[in-house]
């Protein structure tokens, strides 16, 4: 089944169009990778998913539903974020000054009930232990590594049927990389969560991927199994310096 549908969409920021008739999809329980050089609209994408950036023209459908039109009737990122997708985006953003426990309850804004929010909480202790550890600090005192864990657990305190990633990897060792991706492959196996990432590091994006997609100025221009990405001479030329 299909869980999100992107339907010939454009985006542009005033004269700068950034997405040109951009469709794809993502079936339930994959992981799918977006990659792309610098500059190529991946942030625009993800942004315009979660109704953070208006289409000119197209739709995006989520479980079947339209969420994004570029007429008027767009649901709020607020809105669609209820409707179970999370975005983490790039950079992080977490709110330095706060500690982690804090941030996760920002994570958190949706849910009501204060049990629920404080068993989600534990569950992602249990699963990143460096944040339950440090959890009364300030998230200005964790690593690069460790923000990023933080980001992907605040985005997991709503549930999320949906994962959106923005370049998870990006400024940090590889061995820490790996180490995220690892996390991203159980979230996805065992929490039956979809993932929709997007990424510079091309290599362990599409080896961890089921399906990929490569974006170059603002349009798609090659779709196939991440295995199949892996061994195609244009990406391996372009994006995986062979
Ligand atoms: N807020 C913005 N205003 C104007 N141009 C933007 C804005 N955000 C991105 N762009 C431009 O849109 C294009 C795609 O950017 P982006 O989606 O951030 O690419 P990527 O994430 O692949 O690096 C680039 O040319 C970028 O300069
Ligand atoms: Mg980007």
């Amino acid at each position: 089944m299909e869980k999100l549908n992107i339907k010939d969409i454009s985006v542009s920021y005033g004269n700068i169009r950034a997405l040109s008739g951009v469709s794809m999809s993502v079936s339930e329980g994959d992981i799918v990778a977006l990659i792309g050089a610098n500059g190529a609209g991946k942030s625009t994408l993800l942004n315009a998913i979660v109704g953070l950036v208006p289409l000119v023209s197209g739709e995006i459908d989520f479980e079947g539903e339209p969420i994004c039109l570029s007429k008027h009737q767009k649901l709020t990122t607020d809105l669609i974020v209820r409707k179970g997708i999370a975005l983490v985006p790039e950079g992080r953003h977490v709110f330095a000054d706060m500690t982690v426990e804090e941030n996760l309850d920002m994570g958190a804004f949706m849910i009501r009930d204060q049990s629920l929010i404080d068993r989600k909480k534990e569950e992602m202790y249990d699963f990143f232990p460096i944040l339950g550890a440090r959890k009364k600090q300030k998230t200005r005192s964790l690593s690069g590594g460790e923000q990023q864990m933080m980001a992907i657990a605040r985005a997991l305190m709503s549930s999320p049927k949906l994962l959106l990633l923005d370049e998870p990897g990006l400024g940090l060792a590889p061995l820490i990389v790996q180490d995220i991706f690892n996390k991203i492959k159980i979230i996805n196996e065992e929490n039956k969560v979809t993932v929709f990432l997007v990424e510079q590091n091309a290599r362990l994006a599409l080896r961890t991927s089921d399906y990929g997609y490569v974006l170059e100025n603002g349009r798609i221009v090659l779709q196939d199994k991440g295995e199949n990405l892996l061994n195609n001479e244009m990406v391996q030329r372009a994006y995986l310096g062979a």
